[in-house]
């Protein structure tokens, strides 16, 4: 019996797009990378120096440059295009140029017949998945975007290296845009399953005073420090493009926190935002609503507020 080809598209072969297939051709998961970008010459460079490291790898991924047409047969699309921001701006000022490459690229990718799942990295991430959505007629379950996944990671990165606990036992996202508006659900962060909370007040003595805010507050910064010091960054999302790539083909059902379309959950329908929710093969199966305190209620509506007044510039 033929085995299914496991086809992923990374669209937008930049910094991002290149790191994200990369990460996905070094773990061998998938059978075929097609890189597609305006720049087809980019692509095409792209797809190469890919191919090349293949003999190094354990996998037998192919590598090749295609165009939206190639899209038909793919099981994953990954959205990458678009600008980072400019210094002084936040992603959300990059929202007028982002949605403008959408509408022309996902109509296109459409009429290829392309029935799998966007999987969208572009920025400002939250209110693109909910255009590309949109425009894309496909079910709310299978255009996702990364969310607040890296987010997450960096919280987790700052909080493993206060508690010298590896980050992979700390269990806890931040919610809502990906940008100055989300925030930390930290009545619901763990480690090994026990509250963070409950830690930080058992161990006030050695660990001192942590400032949760401080930490939020950098979690939203570090990216822009990033940017300042490297013009953009690509490692941190690529890699999450790749672990988010890995859950969908793996059928996993783990809990990943990614901007999806709400319908009613956390009292939202008609915007897509950073919640945890259960991905499996064939996208987002739940989301999980968590009891916020009021604390985080009212945060998590301020960034769905934000959201919504940038979305109200592009027609929503
Ligand atoms: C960042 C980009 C992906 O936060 O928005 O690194």
């Amino acid at each position: 019996m033929q085995q299914h080809i496991r086809r992923v598209a990374i669209i937008g072969t930049g910094l991002v797009g290149s790191s994200a297939a990369y990460s996905i051709l070094n773990q061998g998961i998938c059978d075929e990378l097609i890189m597609v970008d305006i720049n087809q010459e980019r692509a095409i460079g792209e797809s190469l120096d890919l191919s090349h490291c293949i003999d190094f790898t354990n996998s037998r991924t192919k590598v090749r440059a295609g165009t939206y047409q190639d899209l038909g047969d793919a099981d994953i699309a990954v959205i990458t295009a678009g600008p980072p921001p400019k210094p002084g701006q936040t992603r959300l000022d990059t929202l007028e140029i982002g949605a403008k490459i959408m509408n022309d690229m996902i109509p296109q990718i459409m009429a290829s017949g392309f029935n799998g799942i966007f999987l969208i990295a572009s920025n400002p991430v939250d209110i693109i998945t909910y255009h590309v959505w949109k425009l894309s007629g496909l079910p709310r379950n299978r255009v996702i975007g990364t969310g607040t996944s890296l987010d997450s990671s960096r919280l987790k990165t700052y909080l493993s290296e206060i508690l010298d606990v590896d980050p992979r036992s700390i269990y806890g996202y931040t919610m809502g845009e990906h940008g100055d508006s989300q925030f930390a659900a930290w009545s619901h962060i763990s480690v090994g399953g026990k509250p963070l909370l409950q830690i930080l007040e058992e161990q006030k003595r050695q660990l001192g005073d942590i400032d949760l805010d401080q930490i939020v507050e950098d979690v939203k910064k570090v990216g822009f420090e990033i940017l300042k010091r490297k013009g953009t960054t690509y490692y941190g999302i690529g890699n999450a493009i790749a672990f988010i790539t890995k859950s969908i083909f793996n059928d996993d059902h783990r809990i990943i926190a990614l901007s999806c379309m709400l319908n009613g959950e956390y009292g939202e329908t008609e915007l897509c935002t950073g919640v945890p929710a259960i991905l499996t093969r064939e996208g987002i199966k739940e989301v999980v609503e968590l009891r916020l305190t009021e604390e985080e209620q009212r945060k998590f509506r301020n960034s769905t507020a934000v959201l919504r007044n940038y979305m109200s510039s592009i027609g929503y």
